[in-house]
């Protein structure tokens, strides 16, 4: 029988262990992963004891203060620690998700934190989003037109605008495409849920006049058609966002131009 295996210089190996001070009031494990690339050897994960008596309650309150006070060459991404700027994802818990909105005390035994799957390590939890980037930007995520500005802004009633709600809230953490297994085999050639998302964002706004190119732009065997609704995305998405809904609404505009 066959056996699927990692590479063997992509194991995770046990790592170092960081014990917290002596007489912790709430002492808790932490078990993080760790890899630098450039020097060569295995990833490893890392086991830090932090006393929540003395942190903040969220998953990336722990981080700093692993990083402050008991090993400062732990490597992440952190910004507005708000859920807002999206830059703390990684996988906590086997979820992926936002280290800032993560309660460490919904997290059961040692808090294990890996980076976002199938995403190339820059170096521990810091992913490459190179590609990423380049798929939001392929959907040209700016307002489209071609009749001529009016004198003042384009309007748009209440009800055209409360099309945009369940989209525009989206932070491009890339827990939904990172969580997508359509997106883990052909990240490459399909776009994944969060830009595809956002094409419907701009697919869905009263003011884009840009639909027919936007939408031929999208038929596409792998850019839309690799989504075969397994619905991870809206489970992970820590806005509460249903990508896979706006997935489907895509596929059902390019069906209705047909008709
Ligand atoms: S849809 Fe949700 S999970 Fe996906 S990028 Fe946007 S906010 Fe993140
Ligand atoms: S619904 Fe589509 S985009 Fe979402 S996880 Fe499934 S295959 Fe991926
Ligand atoms: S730090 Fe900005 S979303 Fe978590």
């Amino acid at each position: 029988m066959a056996e699927f295996r990692l590479p063997a210089n992509s194991r995770v190996k046990p790592g170092r262990s960081h014990p917290g001070k002596p007489g912790a009031a709430k002492p808790r494990r932490f078990q993080i992963y760790r890899y630098d690339p450039e020097a060569g050897d295995n990833p490893r994960l890392d086991t830090y004891e932090v006393d929540l008596a003395d942190c903040g309650p969220m998953v990336l309150d722990a981080l700093i203060k692993i990083k402050s006070e008991a090993d400062s060459t732990l490597t992440f991404r952190r910004s507005c620690r708000e859920g807002i700027c999206g830059s703390c994802a990684m996988n906590i818990d086997g979820h992926n998700t936002l280290a800032c909105t993560k309660a460490i005390e919904d997290v059961t035994g040692d808090v294990k934190i890996y980076p976002l799957p199938h995403m190339s390590v820059v170096r521990d939890l810091v992913v490459d989003f190179s590609m990423f980037w380049a798929q939001y930007e392929s959907i040209e995520p700016w307002l489209k037109t071609h009749t001529p500005a009016p004198e003042r802004e384009r309007p748009q009633s209440v009800e055209e605008r409360a099309k945009l709600d369940g989209l525009y809230e989206c932070i491009l953490c890339a827990c939904c495409s990172t969580s997508c297994p359509s997106y883990w085999w052909n990240g490459d050639r399909y776009l994944g849920p969060a830009a595809l998302l956002q094409a419907y964002r701009w697919l869905a706004d009263s003011r884009d006049e840009a639909a027919g190119e936007r939408l031929d732009e999208l038929e596409d065997p792998f850019k839309l058609y690799r989504c075969h609704t397994i619905m991870n995305c809206t489970q992970t998405c820590p806005k509460g966002l249903n990508p896979a809904k706006a997935i489907a609404e895509i596929k059902k505009l390019v069906v209705e131009r047909k008709l």
